[in-house]
């Protein structure tokens, strides 16, 4: 298949964000403070134990001090309450990374509302979802994150543009309608929402200038739902194994004048946006704690 399409890559995207992490890393240490990033894998479920040894690697590469608790796939909901208590009370803890999903018989939903919010570096707790849709600061959800800052890395106008996102799933369809529409000049755009509820749902899609897929349905995305020219960004994706089976079917590339590609577009700046938001986390804290000491100066803005 011969491919028309820009290629909008997501990786030097990420190495950028992760350079800056670092930088600010580097800064947090040199004014005295160990940014901290602690991870809590529950269960025995091999690609969550994959997922979690990445991050915990990139964490040290960054200069993330990353204490990790493991716990076994019986414990109860109390005592996943229990370990995020501990964190939520430990002042050298600036963020904390719950790996999803945790085993059937326990509820990921409400152990992320006992975390404290400016913890979540994940950005998924409802406060967070909150400021948000509030435009208050806070720790933003990583994949629309990532899809505004993969947009902006590449030139791509958002503001005064329509998009159109295929999806309304609260992990990126809902959060990323509510960031693009907020006025900023990489978003401020007329944002439509389409999902199951929206039978013809490609008569949105079509009028697109930028097409989101968040849907979590293989191949959903055909070029016949994509207007010629239109920027495609594939964010949803389900796995067969260690499979890859994204929304957008490749065949779009003939169509769009812009896409990200199969592998290596929105999922690393995800990662990194989850860093950003340790980092931040991070400053935060220690911006309290040396106001108090009369030593904020020394820190990075
Ligand atoms: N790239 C990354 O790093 C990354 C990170 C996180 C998540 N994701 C991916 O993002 C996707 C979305 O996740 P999520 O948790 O936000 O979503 P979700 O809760 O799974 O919701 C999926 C959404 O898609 C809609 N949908 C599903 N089938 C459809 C169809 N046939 N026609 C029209 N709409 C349809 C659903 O509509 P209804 O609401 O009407 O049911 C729903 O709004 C998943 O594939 C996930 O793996 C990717």
């Amino acid at each position: 298949m011969s491919t028309t399409a820009r290629l909008l890559p997501g990786v030097p995207v990420a190495e950028e964000i992760l350079a800056q992490v670092a930088e600010g890393v580097a800064q947090l240490r040199a004014a005295g403070v160990t940014p901290t990033l602690a991870t809590v894998l529950v269960g025995d479920d091999e690609a969550s134990a994959g997922y979690i040894r990445i991050k915990q690697r990139r964490a040290a590469e960054l200069g993330f001090a990353s204490p990790h608790v493991r716990l076994a796939a019986s414990v109860s909901q109390a005592d996943v309450h229990a370990v995020l208590a501990d964190f939520n009370s430990d002042p050298g803890v600036h963020g904390v990374l719950v790996q999803h999903p945790i085993p059937g018989g326990l509820d990921y939903d409400r152990a992320l509302q006992t975390l404290a919010p400016d913890l979540d570096v994940d950005g998924m707790h409802p406060v967070n979802m909150g400021r948000l849709a509030l435009g208050l600061p806070g720790p933003l959800p990583c994949t629309p994150a990532a899809i505004e800052a993969l947009l902006a890395y590449h030139g791509v106008p958002v503001a005064g543009r329509e998009v159109v996102i295929l999806g309304r799933g609260a992990t990126l369809g809902r959060p990323l309608a509510m960031l693009l529409a907020q006025k900023r000049s990489t978003a401020n755009a007329a944002v439509t929402v389409v999902h199951t509820g929206v039978a013809d749902w490609p008569r949105y899609t079509r009028r697109a200038e930028i097409l989101v897929a968040a849907a979590g349905v293989p191949g959903i995305v055909r070029p016949e739902h994509v207007r010629p020219g239109a920027v495609v960004v594939g964010g949803g994706a389900r796995y067969a194994g260690r499979r890859l089976l994204p929304d957008v079917d490749e065949s779009c590339a003939r169509v769009a004048g812009a896409i990200t590609p199969r592998v290596g577009g929105v999922g690393p700046v995800t990662v990194a946006m989850l860093f950003r938001n340790a980092l931040r986390a991070a400053r935060s804290a220690a911006g309290q704690v040396l106001r108090q000491g009369g030593g904020a100066e020394a820190l990075p803005r």
